[in-house]
This record gives C-alpha cells, sequence and structure tokens, in this order.
C-alpha cells in the first residue's frame, strides 16, 4: 500500500474516532443555537478538494427564550384554532388586535421581555398566526420566485433563477406543521395522515405543495412556486435573452397559423411560462379553453373559459368530485373550442389531446415534461399508453407524427438562466419512425458534439432549415425574411 493511502486511512480512522467523540459529548450537552459546527480540519499536505465545500449560510434562529414563547403562545391568541385564517400580515387592525392580546397574556402570565424580546416575540408569533411563519420574509421579498421547506433547518429560495440555501429557519417540525396547517385550511383542503399530500393554489395564485411524514424523510416537506405578479411577456423573455426578438416573431407566426405546438421541459424549466407567452399570441376573436391541474396561466384574451382539476371529496372514496385534467380535455370538445391549451399533459389526457388536435382543433397548445424533442416524442407515446386503450404503439406513433407541428425546448442551463435551446419540426413518418428536423438550436462558443448546450453564453441560432409549414405561415400573412431562418449561425457549424 503506498504511504498516502496508509495515511489517508489513519487520518480517516482518527476523524471517524474524532467524530465519534464529539457526537457523544454533544449528546452530553446540547448545543447552543447559535453554536456553529467546527470547521472541517484540512490536512496540511493534502491538496484541496476541487470541488468546492458547500458553504452552509450561518442560520437565523429564533433566541431559545423566544422560540419557547412562541411555541407556547402561538395556540392561546386566538379565540378559535380558524380565527386568523383569512388575516394578512400588514393588516394593521388586526395585528394591533394580536399584539393586544399579546401583552394580556405576558402580563397575566408575569412574563417580563425586554424590548427586543418583545419585538422579537411579536414578529414572530404575528408571522405564525397571520402568515407563513418563518418563512414570511421569504414570501414578502418580490425577487424570491420559489421557496423550498426541506426541513425545519433547510430552506432554499429561489432568487434570480439561481438556488440558494436560505438563513431562514423553522424552530421543529412543530412549527413547520403549524404553518402547513394554516396553509390548508382556509383552501378547505386536509393535511393529515390519511391525506398526507397537498397540492393547492393559494388565494394569490401561488401553486403549493406538501408532503408529510413519514412519506417526507426530513419532516414536512412545503414547495412554494409564487405567482408573478405580472406575468412574463414574450418582450420580458427576448429582454432575458431567453430567445431572440426574431424567434418570437417566427413564435408568433406559428401560434397565429395554428399549429399544433408541445413545450417540452424539465422541472421548473420555464414551460409553462413559455405556454402563457405562447398563449398571449392567439388572437382575440378565438375562443380558449384553458385546462389546468392548478391554474397558473394568465392570459389577457377575454374570451377564456379556465377550467381547473377538483380532488375528490375529502373523507369519499377518492373519486366523487373529483375532475381530472382528462375527464377536463374530454369535456371540453363539448364546448365549442377554437383553440384547447393544456397546462401539462402528464397522463392519458396525452391521447385525448392528440385526437382534438387531429379532429379540428388545430392550434393547440401543451406542455410535456422531457428532455429533448426526441424525448417528448417517446414521452407522448407512454403518456398515450397510460390511456389504456389498447392501441399498437405504432398507431398511437402515427397519431403523434400528424398532430404535432413544432416541439420547443425549454431548458434551465447551468448558469441558472431559462432558455429556448431547441425548435424542432415534427415531419412525419420515415418507415416506423418519427422524422424530427431542428430549426433552430442553442449552441455555445466550442461546442462540438450534436444537440443542444446546457452551458451559458451561448445563443438559439437558426440551423439554416426551412421548416415544412413555412407555407402555411404565408397563409396567414406571415412573410418571415430569410434571415431568420438563414444558414447557421456563429456557433452553430
Ligand atoms: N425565460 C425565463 N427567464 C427567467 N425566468 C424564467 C423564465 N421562464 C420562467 N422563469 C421563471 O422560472 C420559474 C419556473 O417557471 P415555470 O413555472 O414556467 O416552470 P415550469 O417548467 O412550468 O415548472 P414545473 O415543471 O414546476 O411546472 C418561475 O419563477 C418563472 O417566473
Ligand atoms: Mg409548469
Amino acid at each position: 500500500m503506498s504511504s498516502f493511502l496508509q495515511r489517508r486511512m489513519s487520518e480517516q480512522s482518527k476523524k471517524a474516532e474524532e467524530e465519534r467523540a464529539a457526537q457523544e459529548s454533544a449528546a452530553a450537552v446540547p448545543p447552543k443555537a447559535e453554536e456553529k459546527p467546527p470547521a472541517p480540519e484540512a490536512a496540511p499536505d493534502e491538496k484541496p478538494e476541487e470541488k468546492p465545500v458547500y458553504q452552509i449560510p450561518p442560520k437565523q434562529r429564533t433566541t431559545p427564550r423566544v422560540a419557547q414563547l412562541r411555541k407556547q403562545l402561538r395556540t392561546k391568541l386566538l379565540a378559535t384554532p380558524d380565527e386568523a385564517d383569512q388575516w394578512r400580515r400588514g393588516d394593521a387592525e388586526k395585528e394591533n388586535l394580536l399584539i393586544g392580546r399579546l401583552r394580556t397574556v405576558l402580563q397575566k402570565a408575569g412574563i417580563a421581555l425586554s424590548p427586543p424580546e418583545f419585538e422579537e416575540l411579536k414578529e414572530a408569533l404575528l408571522n405564525d398566526l397571520m402568515g407563513f411563519g418563518a418563512i414570511e420574509p421569504l414570501v414578502q421579498n418580490k425577487n424570491i420566485s420559489e421557496i423550498m421547506v426541506t426541513g425545519a433547518d433547510m430552506i432554499f429560495a429561489e432568487q434570480k433563477g439561481k438556488l440558494r440555501e436560505s438563513e431562514v429557519v423553522f424552530d421543529d417540525e412543530d412549527h413547520i406543521q403549524w404553518t402547513a396547517q394554516r396553509i390548508v385550511r382556509p383552501l378547505q383542503r386536509a393535511l393529515n395522515r390519511s391525506n398526507p399530500m397537498v397540492d393547492a393554489r393559494l388565494p394569490d395564485g401561488s401553486r403549493v405543495h406538501i408532503v408529510m411524514p413519514p412519506s417526507a424523510l426530513k419532516g414536512t416537506t412545503i414547495t412554494i412556486r409564487k405567482f408573478p405578479s405580472k406575468p412574463l411577456t414574450v418582450e420580458d423573455l427576448v429582454r432575458f435573452g431567453s430567445f431572440t426578438a426574431e424567434v418570437g416573431e417566427f413564435l408568433k407566426a406559428c401560434v397565429v397559423s395554428r399549429l399544433n405546438m408541445v413545450v417540452s421541459g424539465g422541472t421548473g424549466s420555464g414551460k409553462t411560462t413559455l405556454l402563457n407567452v405562447l398563449s398571449s399570441f392567439i388572437p382575440e376573436e378565438e375562443r380558449i379553453v384553458t385546462i389546468e391541474d392548478a391554474a397558473e396561466l394568465q392570459l389577457t384574451q377575454r374570451h377564456v373559459v379556465g377550467l381547473e382539476t377538483a380532488p375528490p371529496i375529502p373523507g369519499g372514496d377518492g373519486i366523487e368530485g373529483r375532475l381530472t385534467i382528462r375527464d377536463l380535455v374530454k369535456g371540453s370538445l363539448r364546448m365549442r373550442p377554437d383553440r384547447i391549451v393544456v397546462g401539462e399533459c402528464r397522463s392519458g389526457e396525452a391521447l385525448d389531446m392528440l385526437q382534438a388536435m387531429n379532429t379540428g382543433h388545430d392550434g393547440s397548445l401543451t406542455t410535456v415534461h422531457s428532455n429533448s424533442p426526441r424525448d417528448c416524442m417517446s414521452r407522448l407515446e407512454t403518456l398515450c399508453l397510460m390511456a389504456g386503450m389498447d392501441l399498437p404503439v405504432i398507431v398511437i406513433r402515427r397519431q403523434i407524427a400528424s398532430a404535432v407541428n413544432l416541439v420547443i425546448q425549454q431548458s434551465r442551463l447551468k448558469d441558472g438562466s431559462r432558455k429556448i435551446v431547441q425548435i424542432t419540426e415534427v415531419q412525419g413518418m420515415e418507415g416506423e419512425n418519427i422524422t424530427l428536423q431542428d430549426i433552430f438550436l442553442y449552441r455555445t462558443p466550442g461546442q462540438t458534439g450534436a444537440g443542444y448546450s446546457h452551458a451559458g453564453g451561448g445563443q438559439l441560432e437558426p440551423t439554416g432549415f426551412r421548416p415544412n409549414f413555412e407555407d402555411r405561415l404565408k397563409e396567414h400573412g406571415f412573410k418571415l425574411g430569410s434571415s431568420i431562418f438563414g444558414g447557421g449561425g456563429k456557433f452553430n457549424k
């Protein structure tokens, strides 16, 4: 064995022993809330690791005395458990009512607090009773778009495309549960052992997902996708560099010319945002039916029928009262829609959607969770099989090839930016395979591999191939200059 390995092993066993000793002493004396774990010692003769060490941000804990009072008094300041369900932070009258009650309770119990302690307790309780508990500051911060409570001590927030661990913490699992219950109660939803997962929409349109232990291993997990007060527009996306103004023109032409389009992308890649932008191109005189799990689309046209799935009646057989995306897609065909916009196809509704696209409801739009246009085709196949119609795969594939005209791949790149990375025409079938042709592709300097690049710093460039449906765009009055499809780009060799 090399001396290096021997040294590593003896260092490792020494370190393990030290850790065990540290754990034992920690079990005997509980650590103070502010105490930080000791910084790992680097071996003097070892090169630093190439991967940067993950830095846990310093945590803003409630001081132990205030945390204890916060927990004790949470239930004592309300006349009924649901009294403050509709109250919001910033409502001075209600805040003063609760502050008055707090003063009385403290006085009666003979608890004297210093002014900073009182201030801390007051803010903490108002957040618990009228807001989102510990994460209230993150909810209020307009620059934060997503909040993820992964455990009491681990909360992540996304700001400007970057996901970072936050300094904010919940006091304990009880505290998260309190907040989770406060979120779901006004929505008439139950979160308990018999219904341990909730997917819902808050009154302001934000999307919230909650899952409880034992399924959530680190404690109740809450994910909030904030509803943008102003939805991103095509101009915003062009300004952010998600695509060029020319590509925006091209997409508008495709929507107005009633192409069936699928936005493909991973979780949080910006599919819904792009779907909203595409839908904004639908002419005002057309009747639009939108179908979503939790309504997120914000269309500005007047003639829009918005539909949202309904969960089953709580305490029922799990079916009664339920309306799935599939039910709504089928139902929508009887509503004389000019366009059907489905928030996301994630099951058998894909088959109904394709049939709608193939039977006169062209110009329909949806999103699918997949990593490339090719992957999107096979994902659609799988989703159609989930409809349980026992159709041969080749029949489904033909349906896909004839229904879908364009796949737009959306991606969250390594630098945190969200971009269109591939725009691909579905041209038809060749033998048993669907033929795809890239019209635009995101490439970065020096990129050698095929397909789109995952790195930042590139651009969406024309591949030089003109789409077969160009005549259809012309029929609808769009004469796109040849520069849009122009032969290759800077990086597109
Ligand atoms: N092109 C973009 N540039 C910057 N931010 C964007 C862009 N597109 C979307 N976002 C932001 O990214 C977040 C996720 O967007 P969106 O909800 O559209 O993603 P999604 O793919 O639909 O997510 P999910 O898979 O969870 O449904 C939102 O906060 C949105 O405002
Ligand atoms: Mg979405």
